[in-house]
């Protein structure tokens, strides 16, 4: 784990709160995130951009509770959307509109009315289509929409492939070489500012060198646009800094952020960039408890009580987290291999296999670490299984962020037709 989660007294806790009391009165599973985590989290990247100084758009889709988001919001961040839904969300939580960006491949016109009527800051274009449909919108609300070509700079982030984003074969942005005429078709449509342009090549990146790529690639797109006699005010460098589960080397956000000045510093550009996982990822765990040890015919099986549908990311993505007993293992503690899963029935609700781990005991907790981005948000009630509480924990504080609902709420989202018949006695 890491310093915000530190053993106390033969138990992690989180800051100065105990695990082992907030399971107690919350229950298993539940995710936990450390206020002091986020927040170290936050300054750090902002001071690898000094002297850049850029608007940082929070990405609110890997980890949108509304308290992470008014923590961010307390400390001066904007947010990146990709639905209505995360507006909501952003602008609930107190994030001015004007610090807020909207991306996404589908936007909706529902969606993009909302954006124009809350006058956001910028909303990012990925295709001429709906770039023609935001400027019928705009023109009839008579509104201006400020506008960012997302280009796709064909670029590989290094990455897992579901979640790189910057190749010309994924779905998303405007070919560089069909950009200019975008961005010039944005200029001439009524109801339009192009304002600026903007990238996310993926997520997790594998090293600096994608980013260094792409960003060269951005930036002399900028300056071709220039050449042309269109205005560029401002760039979006979009997110995927990466951290460390297992063995990766993180992105270091001061490498970065210099990057990005020796690329973007001369160009006289105002920068938005929009980074989740490297604000909230190490700041969160899921804990869960063992239910169950089975010795299959190989190995040790740990049975817990979180499931795949609590964080998928090992089931989609391949995913390795991080996994501690929070009872202290003494020094002398002899580790062996052991599969760790979940309660639901596929053979993918697997979160760990051959972990080599200490001696564990039916009814002990057990943290997954790393689980701050894409855990919650990512969750379903697959199984009829509750969505798991989140806990905000300061120092010795804590408050239940997202309370577990109960098995009748989850029932009362259903409903019968009144024409069904009634069920048969036998
Ligand atoms: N901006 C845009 C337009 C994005 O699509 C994303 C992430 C971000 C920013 C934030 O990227 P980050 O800084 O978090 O890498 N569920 C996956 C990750 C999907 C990311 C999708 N887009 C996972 O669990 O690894």
């Amino acid at each position: 784990m890491n310093e915000f989660f530190p053993y106390r007294h033969g138990q992690l806790h989180a800051e100065a709160t105990s695990l082992l009391d907030v399971a107690a009165a919350v229950g298993t599973p539940f995710y936990l995130y450390s206020a002091a985590a986020l927040t170290a989290r936050y300054h750090s990247f902002v001071e690898a951009f000094q002297p850049i100084q850029p608007m940082v758009c929070y990405a609110v889709k890997a980890n949108s509770n509304l308290a992470v988001l008014r923590l961010f919001a307390g400390l001066g961040a904007g947010a990146d959307v990709v639905s209505e839904g995360e507006l909501h969300r952003a602008l609930a939580a107190g994030i001015p509109p004007d610090r807020v960006i909207f991306s996404g491949v589908g936007k909706g016109r529902a969606e993009l009315m909302t954006a124009l009527e809350a006058g956001i800051h910028q909303i990012n274009v990925e295709s001429v289509p709906e770039l023609r449909r935001l400027s019928e919108i705009a023109a009839a609300q008579g509104a201006a929409a400020k506008v960012a070509i997302r280009v796709n700079p064909d670029v590989d982030a290094l990455t897992h492939a579901k979640i790189a984003t910057g190749k010309k074969e994924n779905k998303f942005g405007i070919d560089l070489d069909e950009a200019l005429a975008a961005y010039r078709l944005a200029d001439a449509l009524p109801g339009i500012e192009p304002v600026g342009v903007a990238m996310h090549i993926g997520s997790q990146a594998g090293s600096l060198q994608p980013f260094a790529e792409a960003f060269e690639r951005l930036a002399g797109f900028i300056r071709e646009v220039r050449q042309a006699g269109l205005k560029v005010r401002r760039v979006d460098l979009g997110g995927g800094l990466s951290i460390r589960y297992r063995d990766e080397t993180p992105t270091d956000p001061a490498e970065y952020g210099a990057l990005v000045n020796r690329i973007f510093g001369g160009l006289d550009l105002s920068m938005a960039c929009e980074p989740g996982r490297v604000l909230v990822g190490p700041a969160g765990l899921l804990v869960a408890r063992v239910e169950y040890i089975k010795h299959g015919a190989s190995r040790r099986i740990v049975i817990v009580d979180a499931a795949m549908n609590d964080l998928i990311r090992p089931a989609l993505y391949e995913a390795w987290h991080e996994i501690v007993p929070v009872r202290q293992p003494g020094s002398d503690v002899v580790v062996s291999a052991a599969d760790v899963v979940g309660p639901v029935c596929e053979t993918g609700d697997t979160f760990a296999t051959g972990r080599e781990l200490p001696p564990l005991e039916e009814g002990e907790l057990v943290a997954f670490g790393n689980a701050g981005a894409y855990g919650a948000v990512m969750s379903s009630t697959y199984n009829t299984r509750p969505l798991v509480p989140e806990v905000l924990v300061s120092g010795d504080r804590y408050a239940v962020i997202r309370a577990r609902p109960t098995y009748a709420e989850m029932l009362a989202l259903d409903t019968v037709p009144e024409w069904l018949p009634p069920p048969r006695d036998r």
